[in-house]
């Protein structure tokens, strides 16, 4: 619905995940273009204890009634991974467009499937990933596509953390859980972006808990040309978070790469002995920003920066470091069809 400069984006939220809580809540509230008018959850009375907290002005105790909702133009989904696909086309066939958390879907035939109903309802679908947004992740990659460390040759990543709750829906194998789902695919999805080009070849190892997921999983990928990526994710180590960008004559370092807060940030550039070179960025919330990014998007009925085309890509990267992890190791092409 385009109703002038004023209107903003009508949120309504599909359950009552910690991330809304958390981060969505808080940006769509502080966004220039979009407001939350809905909130639904399995459970009346959780979705109504939200509503109040949340200053939410409506609240419904299954999904399926927020999508009947004609007030609600737009579905934020952080819904466990598994059920991504099935509230997104939903959605979309109820015309709202969707901001769906990361990863979009398990795999990527269900991301296309998810794409093609978005495309047939003609509503936005986008993927979630609010790193992306961060005028620091943008630049990191920048000065590593512009040689500004050389030739491209490493890429070492790395996002870890201890979970503490054994009901965590991360341990859940039917609900898409695991650390390459979890973390590892912002590993997999930025170390694509650096080297400006999907990987020819993916390798992994993975430890599989008792719960029958990865909790943690060390992954290389092989790029034409030379670069290569490594990088490990984990749900049962110590917190870690970084990118080191390796050039033939220098080389970038990010810590807390991802989950990046709203305080000020650096990038490290480092030349042999050389003085090191601090790029600051001043704090920012990467996920308003992406809030007014769909809004924008939306409002003024334009494409979206990452929808399934772009989130196929590093689908295929971890499908194919799923198989090799299946496989002890093995290396396994990742996926000509979306390349
Ligand atoms: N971008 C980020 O920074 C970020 C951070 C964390 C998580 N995420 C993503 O956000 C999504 C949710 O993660 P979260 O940690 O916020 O999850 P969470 O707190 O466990 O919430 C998931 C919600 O899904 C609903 N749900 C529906 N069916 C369920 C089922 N069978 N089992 C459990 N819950 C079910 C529940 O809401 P109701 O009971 O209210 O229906 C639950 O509160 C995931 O896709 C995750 O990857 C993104």
């Amino acid at each position: 619905m385009r109703t002038g400069a004023t209107h903003r984006l009508r949120f309504g939220i599909l359950s009552t995940a910690r991330i809304g809580r958390n981060a969505l809540v808080p940006a769509i509230h502080a966004s220039r273009n979009a407001e939350l008018v809905a909130v639904a959850s399995r459970d009346l009375g959780a979705a109504g204890d939200y509503a109040r907290e949340a200053m939410i002005p409506r609240h419904y105790g299954s999904y399926e009634e927020l999508l009947d909702d004609a007030e609600v133009e737009a579905v934020y989904i952080p819904l466990p991974n598994s059920l991504h696909r099935e509230w997104a086309i939903r959605a979309a066939e109820r015309k709202k467009h969707v901001l769906c958390e990361k990863p979009l879907g398990v795999s990527v035939e269900e991301e296309q499937e998810m794409q093609a109903a978005a495309d047939t309802n003609g509503v936005r679908l986008m993927e979630a990933f609010m790193y992306r947004f961060h005028h620091r992740t943008q630049r990191l990659i920048d000065l590593a596509r512009s040689g500004a460390v050389g030739d491209l040759r490493i890429i070492r990543s790395a996002f870890t953390f201890r979970l503490t709750r054994l009901d965590n829906i991360r341990l859940r194998a039917d609900l898409g859980g695991g650390a390459l789902l979890d973390v590892g695919c912002y590993c997999v999805d930025i170390s694509r972006r650096l080297a400006g080009a999907l990987p020819v070849e993916a390798q992994a190892w993975a430890h599989i808990g008792p719960t029958g997921v990865d909790t943690r999983l060390a992954g290389s990928l092989r790029f034409e040309g030379g670069p290569i990526a490594q990088f490990d994710c984990a749900l049962d180590t110590e917190r870690r978070e970084f990118i080191e960008v390796v050039g033939s004559e220098g080389s970038l370092f990010a810590g807390q790469t991802f989950v990046a807060g709203t305080g000020s940030q650096e990038i490290v550039e480092r030349h042999g002995r050389g003085a090191e070179v601090r790029h600051a960025f001043a704090g920012e919330d990467s996920y308003q920003r992406m809030v007014e990014h769909f809004g924008d998007a939306v409002l003024a009925d334009e494409p979206v920066r990452y929808g399934a085309a772009d989130a196929t890509g590093t689908m295929a990267i971890i499908e194919a470091l799923q198989r090799s992890a299946r496989a002890s190791g093995e290396p396994v092409k990742v996926g000509e069809a979306v390349r």
